[in-house]
């Protein structure tokens, strides 16, 4: 795992993108792995002035995205779907048909979910698998409890969640927020082949601590990727605060050493 910790969402932000600019240079069929949720958006406004900049060709890049809410049209404002074309898709030259979220509407859930992981594995896998991460630790939609080796599947969502999705999504309409979502499993994301989570606030500090410093746990779902071959977490120093200060000192200092620092002014 390395750590990361940026002056401010904005760094991280843009680091992450320069990254991805880096890779799609290197592989224009990147297959990129999505996320949606309020930390990303910084991410997708960066790589969106990249493509403007005519430094991102995303024509042949594929992405599957990690969730979708179990019941919203792809044209409620709140769906996934939705978002990914507002924040990012309308404004790139990706193909639209090589994006995918999974079908919230399936009539036959179960292989709707078996079919999207088949879809991965099809692609080739992912390559990178952008990650935000809930303030209980989940990632995706994978709530505390689930498996650490779970696939595409139904998930019901705790009242914490939907409370934390009703606040920045729904006009705080708690009702209005589905119950069940399809989302990637942990095991999923750990197949990817570089995993990065950004994570800003202090509200994602406990979640941090016990993803990084914590034992694996499927009470944290996130602590699933100290198991991963490559997991970088590009965080900012308040969603770094619980993170005991000689960690913080040994994360700093392997970051100055670390390839990763030629992307702060990439
Ligand atoms: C939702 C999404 C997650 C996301 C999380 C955090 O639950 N399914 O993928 O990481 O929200 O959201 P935010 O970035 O808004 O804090």
């Amino acid at each position: 795992m390395q750590i990361v910790i940026c002056k401010d969402a904005d760094q991280a932000s843009k680091m992450v993108a320069a990254y991805i600019e880096r890779a799609i240079k290197a592989k224009p069929a990147t297959v990129l792995g999505l996320a949606t949720g309020s930390t990303p958006i910084r991410l997708y406004k960066d790589l969106i002035r990249r493509y403007k900049e005519g430094r991102i060709d995303f024509s042949k890049v594929h992405s599957w995205n990690l969730d979708e809410y179990i019941g919203l049209e792809p044209t409620h404002p709140a769906s996934y779907r939705y978002f990914m074309n507002e924040q990012l898709f309308d404004h790139v030259n990706i193909d639209k048909a090589n994006t995918h979220v999974p079908d919230g509407l399936a009539k036959d859930v179960e292989a709707a979910a078996q079919a999207y992981e088949d879809g991965i594995k099809a692609d080739g896998g992912i390559d990178i698998q952008i990650l935000g991460i809930g303030s209980d630790g989940h990632i995706g939609f994978n709530e505390p409890a689930t498996s650490l080796v779970s696939r595409t599947h139904v998930q019901t969502l705790m009242l914490g969640t939907r409370q934390d999705n009703a606040r920045l999504f729904f006009d705080g309409k708690l009702d209005e927020v589905p119950t069940r979502a399809m989302t990637m499993g942990t095991g999923t994301v750990l197949d990817s082949r570089t995993a990065i989570l950004l994570a800003f606030g202090k509200g994602k500090a406990p979640a941090i601590a016990g993803a990084v410093e914590g034992a694996i746990s499927h009470m944290n779902q996130a602590s699933a990727l100290q198991m991963h071959r490559d997991a970088k977490f590009f965080i900012d120093e308040d969603a770094a605060s619980m993170l005991t200060p000689k960690n913080i000192d040994f994360f700093k200092a392997v970051y100055a050493d670390s390839d990763l620092k030629a992307l702060e002014n990439a």
